[in-house]
């Protein structure tokens, strides 16, 4: 079976590859131009499974280029379609690009699927695209909201055109995977989050601040309605997330899937604030954070958490790493940077 997986040599996607190939079951290549990822990554997972994937530096939104690789690689058995801009803030102040991006990378994919008769595809979804919620957890029956930012309405678009893209087809097959809040990297320690831009999310930030890469960090908000004032999110290990998409392609592929267009959320189901993950970085690590109490950061919803229990009883998928596990590897990988 053979599986193109884009943004390949970004976060989710890498740990991804590492554990398509650590299954034995899938021959993989990678298409990803580099512009949120910096080069190094099919090394270092070659370092970890010993397997050297070849990546396709093009550019998504090239409609040509894109074709040419399924061209050389076809046939392909599946497509994991990791790659899109993801920075919530930047797509605030730049949404055409993003909308642009995300929208048309998406559209020459579909559009590859209809031309090399691709079977399966897996898209990359968030829990964005629920808004603010107020009942919790979330569960896939949970209406999608208004999406907080440009980011999310691009997930909420995407997720719509499968969807139309899979009506009345019987030999096409989707599943949307809404991601909570992916954080750690591979337990070995060889790879993980390097983007080439400053983070914005909380745990490289803690890591930076702890390793003294940046002086003091922020918590945006102690005044929501939540335990102890600080937004509360569902924080999943990104082996637990990649790992998901081993058994939705393995779902596909044995024909498991009762309709052609599956949603499943991915999340821990444990809701942790921002202050008790810095409290439980500092348990854990035995170092002080630099930290002050600011105000909120605008478009922050207060709470979401979810209710995974689809994933686990129709993928027979579980969560195997817990907070420990999240900031151990994460510091690990942090470590490894400074060397
Ligand atoms: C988490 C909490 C911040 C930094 C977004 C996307 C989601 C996914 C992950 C792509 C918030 C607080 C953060 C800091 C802080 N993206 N925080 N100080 O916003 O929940 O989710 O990124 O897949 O789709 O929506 O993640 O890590 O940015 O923030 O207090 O220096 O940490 O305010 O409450 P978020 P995050």
């Amino acid at each position: 079976m053979k599986i193109l997986v884009t943004g390949g040599n970004g976060y989710i996607g890498s740990h991804t590859l590492i554990q398509l190939i650590k299954s034995n079951e899938f021959e993989v290549v990678s298409i990803d131009n580099l512009s949120r990822s910096t080069r190094g990554t099919m090394d270092r997972i070659e370092k970890i499974t010993g397997k050297h994937v070849v990546n396709h530096e093009v550019d998504l939104c090239d409609k040509e280029a894109t074709f040419s690789v399924f061209e050389q690689e076809g046939p392909i058995d599946g497509i994991i379609h990791f790659a899109a801009y993801k920075c919530v803030p930047e797509s605030v102040s730049k949404p055409v690009m993003y909308y642009r991006n995300n929208l048309n990378s998406l559209l020459n994919i579909m559009e590859a699927c209809e031309k090399y008769q691709v079977p399966n595809l897996i898209f990359s979804s968030s829990c964005s695209i629920y808004g603010e919620v107020t009942q919790l957890p979330v569960t896939e029956e949970t209406p999608a909201g208004v999406a907080a930012c440009p980011y999310a309405h691009t997930k909420q678009i995407g997720e719509g055109m499968i969807r139309a893209f899979c009506e009345g087809k019987s030999n096409f097959n989707a599943i949307l995977l809404r991601y909570f809040n992916p954080v750690g990297a591979d337990m070995s320690g060889l790879n993980g989050e390097l983007s080439p831009d400053t983070p914005n999310n909380l745990m490289p930030i803690i890591m930076e601040t702890g390793i003294g890469k940046r002086p003091s960090m922020t918590v945006f908000g102690t005044d929501y309605n939540t335990r102890d004032g600080s937004c509360i999110r569902d924080y999943i290990h990104v082996t637990d997330i990649a790992n998901a998409h081993v058994k939705a392609l393995q779902f596909l592929i044995n024909h498991k899937n009762t309709t052609n267009c599956e949603v499943f959320n991915l999340g821990s189901g444990n809701g942790i604030s921002v202050l008790e993950m810095l409290n439980a970085f500092e348990k854990i690590t035995g170092r002080k954070l630099n930290y002050q109490l600011g105000e909120r950061r605008p478009g922050d919803i207060p709470a979401i958490y979810s209710n995974s229990a689809k994933a686990k009883a129709l993928l027979d998928w579980e969560c195997q790493y817990g907070v420990d596990e999240m900031i151990l590897s994460a510091w690990k990988w942090q470590e490894n940077l400074k060397d």
